[in-house]
Formats: structure tokens, C-alpha cells, sequence
């Protein structure tokens, strides 16, 4: 018997059958582009897409970015392009669909493991509750690019996704972690964006903008 959803994703999924995306950038993040060379030591290279035979796209491949409640973002092409390896979860099918064919990623489903793996075996993504991922099994990683996540789960949930991250990058050396989360307080009436980087045991804000 399929096992039931937690309300949570029954949420999203729902969001993605009517089409309730407006999170979605048809862009590249900015705060990726512009913290990309502090989070990983190098400049951004000036085309979007690396050259596979580039000393550079070889050195990037040796690499893996965490993605959580990564939904279709166009920011996954970007890091493939420019060789890494990218790991997502999302616990919603039509997002990963969807940005598969959106993307032409060539994603296979491994319906035992519920994960998808494509783009010459270079990212795989989760189909899960992130809270339930057996993450040790997909790691170690290198840096972490999460855009949203803290909006997007629940108040009462967000221990879970720090100790989530502290999992994920238990095995690592290198810990870099850059999280972009936009709050829209309501009674304010405006919006701001909140960036931070987040290191090992907790989530520490050094910067925000
Ligand atoms: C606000 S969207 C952000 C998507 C993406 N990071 C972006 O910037 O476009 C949140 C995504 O997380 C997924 N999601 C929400 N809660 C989740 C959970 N507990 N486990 C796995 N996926 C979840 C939703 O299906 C949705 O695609």
C-alpha cells in the first residue's frame, strides 16, 4: 500500500497540479550568481556554460552542490553547466517532471530508492518529504544552495531542516552553505530578502542584504 503523504506535501502537490508556482524564477538567482565566489573560492566564469573538456569543468565535476526543496529551478542547469554534480530533493513528482522537461535532463525514476538520476548520472534528486531523506546515502557535499526552504516549511519544522543540513554535511570537509530566503511581513506591507550562510552545528547569519 502507497504510504500516505504528510499534509505538507499534499500542499505542494497540490500547488503543482494548479499551478501555483509563483516562487519560480525563469532566472538564475541573483544571490547565487553574486555569492558564488565566496561560497566555492572562484570567480564565476563569464560564459554560463563551461567547455566539458575545460581543466575548469573537470575540477567542478569533482564537486557536489545539495539542493533542497529545489522544485524546477533553472539554478540546477546552471550549476551542471558549469560541471558540478547536484543533488535535490523535492517531495513533489511534477516538479522534478517539470523541470526535466523543461530542461531536457534525461531523468530516470528508481521507483524503489524514489529517486530520479540524469544528466549523464551528474543529478539525482530525491522524490520525498525532505525530513524523511536518507541523505548520508547521497553525500558527502561539497556546498549546500538552498533558495526558500525556510519559507517554505513550517515554523515548527525548521529544527528538523537544520538538523537535516547538519546530516548532510556531517561527512564533509568543507561546509558551505547559502541560504536565500525572501519574508513578507504582511502587516509591514514591504518585503525583504534575508541571505545568509549557515555553517556546521548552527545557522549562523553573516550576511544579509
Ligand atoms: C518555495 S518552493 C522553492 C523551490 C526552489 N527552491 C526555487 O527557488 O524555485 C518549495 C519547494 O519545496 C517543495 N517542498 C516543500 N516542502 C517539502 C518537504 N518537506 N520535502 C520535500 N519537498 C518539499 C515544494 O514541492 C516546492 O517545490
Amino acid at each position: 500500500m502507497a504510504e500516505q503523504k504528510p499534509e505538507y506535501i499534499e500542499y505542494w502537490s497540490q500547488r503543482w497540479e494548479e499551478g501555483r508556482t509563483g516562487w519560480h524564477s525563469k532566472d538564475v538567482n541573483e544571490f547565487l550568481v553574486k555569492f558564488y565566489p565566496q561560497v566555492t573560492g572562484k570567480d564565476l566564469p563569464s560564459t554560463a556554460l563551461l567547455d566539458p573538456s575545460s581543466e575548469e569543468f573537470q575540477e567542478n565535476s569533482k564537486k557536489t552542490w545539495f539542493v533542497p526543496l529545489c522544485g524546477k529551478t533553472v539554478d540546477i542547469p546552471f550549476l551542471l553547466g558549469l560541471g558540478y554534480r547536484v543533488f535535490g530533493v523535492d517531495g513533489v513528482k511534477k516538479a522534478i517532471e517539470t523541470l526535466d522537461a523543461e530542461n531536457k535532463l534525461d531523468l530516470k525514476f528508481d521507483e524503489a530508492r524514489s529517486v530520479y538520476e540524469g544528466a549523464g548520472g551528474k543529478l539525482k534528486i530525491y522524490c520525498g518529504d525532505l525530513f524523511k531523506c536518507p541523505i548520508e546515502e547521497f553525500g558527502p557535499f561539497d556546498f549546500c544552495w538552498d533558495r526558500g526552504s525556510l519559507i517554505a516549511i513550517e515554523y515548527s519544522q525548521r529544527l528538523l531542516y537544520r538538523n537535516m543540513l547538519q546530516r548532510a554535511f556531517a561527512a564533509s570537509n568543507t561546509n558551505k552553505i547559502l541560504l536565500c530566503n525572501f519574508y513578507n511581513f504582511m502587516l509591514l506591507s514591504f518585503r525583504y530578502f534575508v541571505l545568509h550562510f549557515c555553517f556546521r552545528l548552527q545557522i549562523k547569519i553573516s550576511h544579509i542584504c
